[in-house]
């Protein structure tokens, strides 16, 4: 703890007063030896929780093969990736990154291409109150939240905020100019509290992105990968969306992110014209592959349900028996929100302190996103300790 205040930025909070040496399935250990119950997967990253067998095995066997050799030349385990995030999705093109912010940059440049190569006024990107994009100038540009482009301006010219779920006010945009090239929007709001979106919105918004020839990029950053029970959120939706950001799950925990946009979009990005030194080397495609691998077989969507209807019910009756703390449950898979009458924070740290691991977004909302292959035990073991938690704080 010393050296990161002497060494580190401290641009991340308080950090929570733990540091996790060792990990297996949905636990975690610490310093001492101590285990915690893993209901965060770093932020919906560890797809297949901590030192996966087969997982470290096909890592360890990439380590003594190249680990990267850049993208000057071809790459079998990169071509391989992208090759199961087409059959997992849509028939496309992919273009790996490193991390979702950048996947969003590529989506972004990818939709103001396809506006320019219309008409020099098409450059306009339509956004929803309360998303989360990420934190490059464009990530954090698309994020119609002040909070996080506070003391960083000018930012990128040429994004639209709108109020999430509101299909008038997208319909009117569109209609009142030649401006809009694209619209960007998830699903689930993660960062913005676990909201939703409304299941007719997004059928009408995608209808009227392609009447219009408006792009539709859809941010499965944190929804994606099996996330919410399907391979990715908007396949929840029954839409077709022109444009996939992925990174988080994607690679199970080491960094790598992903464009995928239909096939007739690749064009757009002729040679030279967008790339990155690290993206999709071979250490991070080997782990992609590993992971849409284990996504294609049954079980672990499977696991995703059985799991996420064990926690859902338990979560139902701790609302009945605690209507003023708890407010709202809701999510889709194993991306669950317990929306509080309070600030949440204080629970967290609880919560940690009695050997389970959760998160709090939007303030007042607690996070569950466990790894995907958590079994029953281990979840009934964590809704307890949680459950105590919500019940002690209920009565207090
Ligand atoms: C929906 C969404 N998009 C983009 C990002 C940014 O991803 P990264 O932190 O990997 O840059 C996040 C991160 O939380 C996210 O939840």
């Amino acid at each position: 703890m010393e050296n990161d205040h002497k060494y580190l930025f401290q641009n991340y909070g308080d950090r929570l007063p733990v540091c996790f040496v060792g990990g297996e399935g949905s636990s975690l250990y610490d310093q001492d030896g101590r285990r915690y119950i893993d209901f965060f997967a770093g932020i919906a990253v560890s797809t297949l929780g901590h030192a996966h067998p087969g997982f470290v095995k096909r890592l360890q066997a990439q380590l003594e093969r190249p680990i990267h050799s850049s993208n000057w030349f071809y790459n079998g385990e990169q071509a391989a990736a992208g090759r199961l995030i087409g059959e997992l999705s849509f028939p496309g093109k992919t273009l790996f990154v490193n991390s979702g912010t950048e996947a969003n940059e590529a989506a972004l440049k990818l939709a103001r291409a396809h506006g320019q190569s219309i008409s020099p006024e098409r450059y306009e990107i339509i956004s929803f109150e309360g998303s989360f994009h990420g934190r490059t100038f464009g990530g954090m540009s698309a994020t119609a939240q002040e909070k996080i482009r506070k003391g960083f301006g000018p930012i990128v010219p040429g994004f639209a905020y709108l109020p999430f779920n509101d299909i008038r006010a997208v319909a009117q945009k569109i209609e009142q100019s030649d401006r809009v090239c694209a619209v960007i929007t998830e699903l689930v709001q993660g960062e913005g509290g676990i909201r939703i979106a409304d299941r007719e919105f997004i059928r009408r918004l995608s209808a009227l992105c392609s009447e219009r020839g408006v792009l539709l990029i859809i941010d499965e950053v944190q929804t994606g990968v099996g996330r919410t029970g399907r391979a990715f959120a908007y396949q929840h939706f029954g839409i077709k969306p022109d444009i996939i950001t992925l990174a988080k799950g994607l690679g199970g925990g080491v960094p790598v992110g992903a464009m995928h946009a239909r096939s007739g979009l690749s064009p757009l990005f002729g040679k030279g014209v967008h790339g990155t030194t690290f993206g999709g080397n071979h250490l991070a495609c080997a782990a992609v592959e590993f992971i849409l691998k284990e996504l294609k077989k049954p079980a672990l969507s499977k696991n995703v349900s059985s799991v996420s209807a064990f926690i859902f019910d338990r979560l139902r009756s701790m609302k009945a028996k605690s209507p003023s703390l708890i407010r709202e449950v809701r999510g889709l898979g194993l991306h669950i929100g317990i929306e509080l009458s309070k600030p949440g924070m204080d629970i967290v740290k609880k919560a940690l302190a009695a050997g389970l691991i959760i998160n709090c977004t939007a303030e007042r909302v607690i996070r569950i996103m466990p790894p995907l292959n958590i079994s029953i035990r281990t979840a009934r073991e964590g809704m307890k300790i949680l459950e105590s938690i919500l019940e002690s704080e209920a009565s207090s």
